[in-house]
């Protein structure tokens, strides 16, 4: 990979002289959805699959940024003092606002860069490919110009990067799952006050399948930031009755004792989702320590159809996927990982049924939807790291 990289630089700056080569993963979500904005726990882990950049230092006050995967957009390019957001920078709009930020809060850029970028994520398929790209853009600045940050700041610093320079009022769950990856871990993480646990992912004889949808997304993101603010203003309102911080501060049972105070019945099960996925990924990390995968896996199934029925974001696509999964023989769990609205499925299946789950859900999907699935068997891997 990193010859390949090196390659690419060279072709479209010419020299490799002072280059390296760094990465940072993808995601996935095993429990615990839209639950970070309201306080909640969640639990990710970092993929091998993720995205690479070839950087140099250029001497010049222009940051040229090229991705392999959007060959046909070229270079594009940004005056260090102009790192602004413009909807024709594309996909380069990700790592500005990085450089952005990292200016912004006094680190020494004082010089421009060059990137190459190449990411084996599949493309928008939830599994956090802008997540990856920020958390790699902030980790190679730190590496090139030699400044101290640790990957919680890192994943902060990109946190507030996507909220305000992309406009994505997203939580810190992706950043912080990319920035601390773990080989063979995922990460139980209280988004209340970044406290977090590494967790071992024994499967026994089970593999993690991701299944992508394939559909576009277009009004996702809109969306996203309207659940947010529902959940805001359900908890505005919970907050007259039980002095709480957020919708993971409650248990299921002091919700549903104070919930009508909400009034709207569309605003109290956007909130019943939040409080009721909040205790069940605790209840999955419990099981999963216990070695009961079955009951994690229940548990998985479970905060789908929450996020069916109450949170709205799955669709007909994420919803064919999951329901044509549960029917399959040894599929331990299935649901809808990332955001929603499109985007990729979960599951845990048994090895051994592995070939005849992607046959089956592939093709009743195509069936049903028009068009085909995509199936990745994955392995989690460790957060950034440079190749060498
Ligand atoms: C997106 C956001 C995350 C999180 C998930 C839903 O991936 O970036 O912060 O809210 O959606 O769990």
């Amino acid at each position: 990979m990193k010859e390949k990289l090196l390659q690419e630089f060279e072709r479209i700056y010419g020299g490799t002289e002072d280059v390296r080569v760094f990465f940072a993963p993808g995601r996935v979500n095993l429990i615990g959805e839209h639950t970070d904005y309201n306080g909640g726990h969640v639990f990710p882990c970092a993929l091998t699959i993720g995205t690479y950049a070839a950087a140099r230092k250029n001497g010049m006050n222009t940051c040229r940024f090229y991705s392999v995967n959007f060959e046909h957009l070229g270079i594009i390019a940004a005056d260090l003092e102009e790192l602004v957001y413009h909807k024709e920078n594309n996909w380069a709009n990700y790592p500005m606002g990085i450089l952005k930020h990292l200016k912004d809060a006094g680190m020494p850029i004082d010089e421009g860069m060059d990137f190459v970028f190449f990411g084996n994520i599949p493309n928008s398929s939830g599994l956090s490919s802008s997540a990856s790209i920020e958390v790699l853009t902030a980790f190679t600045a730190r590496e090139l110009f030699g400044f101290s940050m640790d990957f919680v700041e890192i994943a902060k610093l990109a946190q507030r990067a996507e909220n305000q320079f992309i406009g994505v009022n997203c939580g810190i769950m992706d950043q912080f799952a990319i920035a601390m990856g773990k080989k063979d871990n995922a990460i139980f993480l209280d988004t209340a006050d970044l406290s977090y646990e590494y967790a071992p992912i024994v499967l026994k004889d089970a593999k993690i399948v991701i299944a992508c949808s394939n559909k576009k997304r277009g009004l996702g993101d809109s969306k996203y930031n309207e659940r947010r603010s529902e959940c805001e203003e359900a908890l505005a309102l919970l907050q007259t009755k039980k002095e709480i911080s957020s919708l993971g501060a409650l248990t299921e049972a002091e919700f549903e004792e104070i919930k009508d105070v909400i009034g709207d019945e569309v605003k109290i099960r956007r909130a019943r989702h939040a409080v009721y996925e909040n205790q069940r990924t605790i209840k999955a990390v419990e099981a999963l320590k216990a070695n009961d995968i079955e009951t994690f896996g229940k548990l998985m199934n479970d905060s789908h159809v929450s996020l069916r029925d109450d949170y709205e974001v799955t669709g007909a696509e994420l919803d064919t996927l999951v329901e044509t999964a549960w029917e399959v023989p040894g599929v331990v769990g299935s649901r809808m990982t990332g955001a929603g609205f499109g985007g990729c499925t979960v599951s845990i299946v048994k090895e051994d049924c592995v070939d005849s789950f992607i046959q089956t859900v592939g093709e009743t999907y195509k069936n049903k939807i028009g068009y085909a699935a995509d199936f990745y068997v994955v392995d989690i891997g460790d957060g950034p790291a440079e190749l060498l």
